[in-house]
């Protein structure tokens, strides 16, 4: 009797353990479909002057021993050149509201404190044409942050004057003596920060008014900027769901409904990051039940989106405005022993799944999210770069956005599947995730994201309109949900190739657990 029991708790006990066999899941896309384009600026970055992210992350120095073209590092531009970095949003952030341009320009720099981030030095060595020439160096673009909290109009508009006239002001003249004749391109300026909060606790009507008075007098002169190109102005707007939040969007939207050939806007920033701002989360070091808590929060991107988006389409149903999430990404707590002020993190296989999740939102939603910028660019929060001193590491993210290039400028084509349900806990969430685009020279690319932890996925790819032979890419994936780069151990997460021929006209690709895979289907 007792063999008997042990027998039939064996048995019990096989049929309940989970089942580690591949989930199938269909993904059916029609190549002849499309929608909107995924604008490359969903891909932009941010770099603060914030700990480690401008000074030692991009600025050494002209005299460091650290391989460099005139201060700035060679190892990141390299690395940034291959992500295709569209834009970056400089000089913050909190920190734009209190930059002062003319500190940062000429020979005799002024050294002031940087309050909001560990109260440290300030030297300013890197300033306007410093931010230039990196952005030229990386093939990017400028987003500058115009400081509307602490600065004037007048100072503002001085300061786009000095960046763009190309006659022969005052201003043109000084930026030329101190090395640039030519005017620099501003592809989008930020009129304000976060002005509900670090950027001057606004009410939303006190914000509109500053703002229009700024987006009217801060203008740019580049000749090369009048017809095309144009720069994009982007006001502050909501950093969460709450009714402060949608009543700031009503408030800027509605004056823009009715907004007079005096000033003007083209898009509307928002801030979300996935954080407990009560209890900050490890970024490395943690267990499944972290991982899965944390996507589960930041899959609420796609509900923030909705709700802003249409009180946008309510005074805009033209979508002339874009909705800019040009602050977001994972924000956990500071490593021990690193200053809390400089918001140092680890960057593991959970931020590589979150990043695709949420370029996978964004890229849906391309209609009204046309600019995103994940914070930020090197050592802060969820970057794609750390360093230190000499040595550099690429993240997780950083792989993530190396594998998501082709999708800049692509074409949305619909893709529809059942997502099935990865449940951990109290938590549930979609299985996979899936994004699939043409790009410009007419390719079909797939992105899936196999969310699930413990079980690889079977990806039957049920294609019409293309005749594909075969799909080829890469593949991002780790042993752990907290596995990490360092610098001793730089590959542990790095892509690797995956390829699969037609076979009785379907693609089957098998994908392992937590992971990012993007292909390219051959015809
Ligand atoms: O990215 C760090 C900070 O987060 C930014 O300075 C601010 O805009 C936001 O609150």
């Amino acid at each position: 009797m007792r063999a008997f029991l042990v027998v039939v708790t064996l048995i019990v006990m096989v049929l309940a353990a989970p089942r580690m066999a591949a989930q199938k899941v269909e993904l059916s896309i029609d190549a002849s479909k499309s929608g909107a384009k995924i604008d490359r600026n969903l891909f932009g970055q941010f770099a603060e002057h914030l700990g480690h992210g401008i000074y030692d992350g991009i600025w050494v120095g002209s005299d460091s021993t650290i391989p460099n073209t005139r201060g700035i590092r060679n190892d990141v531009v390299a690395a940034l050149k291959a992500i295709h970095v569209p834009n970056v949003r400089w000089p913050g952030g909190c920190f734009a509201d209190e930059y002062h341009w003319r500190d940062g320009i000429g020979p005799q720099r002024v050294v002031r404190l940087n309050p909001n981030w560990g109260g440290v030095i300030e030297p300013n060595t890197f300033g306007t044409h410093e931010f230039m020439d990196f952005i030229d160096q990386i093939g990017s673009e400028a987003y500058v942050s115009v400081n509307l909290g602490s600065g004037s109009p007048h100072e503002a508009s001085d300061w786009l004057e000095y960046m763009t006239a190309a006659q022969a002001t005052t201003l043109e003249k000084e930026r030329a003596a101190n090395g640039h004749p030519a005017p620099y391109k501003v592809a989008w300026i930020g009129l304000g920060n976060e002005s509900w909060d670090c950027g001057g606790n606004m009410t939303p009507e006190y914000y509109l008014d500053r703002m229009k008075v700024f987006s009217r007098f801060v203008r740019n002169y580049n000749p090369a900027q009048m017809e095309k190109d144009q720069m994009l102005k982007i006001a502050v707007g909501p950093g969460g769901g709450e009714q402060r939040w949608t009543d700031w969007t009503e408030t800027v939207m509605k004056a823009y409904q009715q907004h007079t050939w005096s000033w003007d806007i083209n898009g509307l920033s928002m801030h979300s990051y996935t954080v407990d701002w009560n209890h900050k989360l490890a970024s490395v070091g943690f267990g499944e039940t972290e991982y899965a808590q944390v996507l589960k929060s930041t899959l609420e991107m796609d509900a923030l989106i909705k709700k802003h988006s249409a009180i946008m389409d309510k005074y805009d149903p033209q979508k002339k405005v874009a909705l800019v999430v040009d602050e977001w990404g994972g924000w956990y707590a500071p490593l021990p022993g690193s200053n809390p002020g400089f918001l140092v993190q680890q960057n593991s296989m959970r931020d590589a799944i979150l990043a695709a999740l949420n370029i996978n939102i964004f890229a849906r939603h391309a209609d009204r999210v046309r600019g995103a910028n994940i914070a930020q660019m090197i050592n802060v929060l969820q970057a794609m770069i750390l360093t230190d001193h000499e040595k550099m590491v690429l993240t997780p993210t950083y792989y993530v956005y190396k594998m998501y290039v082709p999708f800049q400028d692509s074409t949305f084509v619909p893709v529809t599947f059942d997502a099935g349900s990865y449940k951990y806990g109290d938590f549930t969430l979609p299985r996979v995730d899936a994004l699939a685009a043409k790009s410009q020279d007419g390719k079909l690319w797939v992105e899936i994201t196999n969310v699930d932890p413990n079980q690889a996925a079977e990806v039957e790819l049920n294609l019409t309109g293309i005749n594909a032979k075969s799909a080829s890419g890469e593949t991002l994936t780790a042993l752990k949900v907290d596995s990490i780069n360092t610098f001793d151990a730089p590959n542990t997460v790095v892509p690797k190739p995956v390829s699969a021929r037609a076979q009785a006209g379907k693609i089957t690709l098998k994908l392992e657990p937590k992971s990012v895979t993007v292909i390219s289907l051959q015809q």
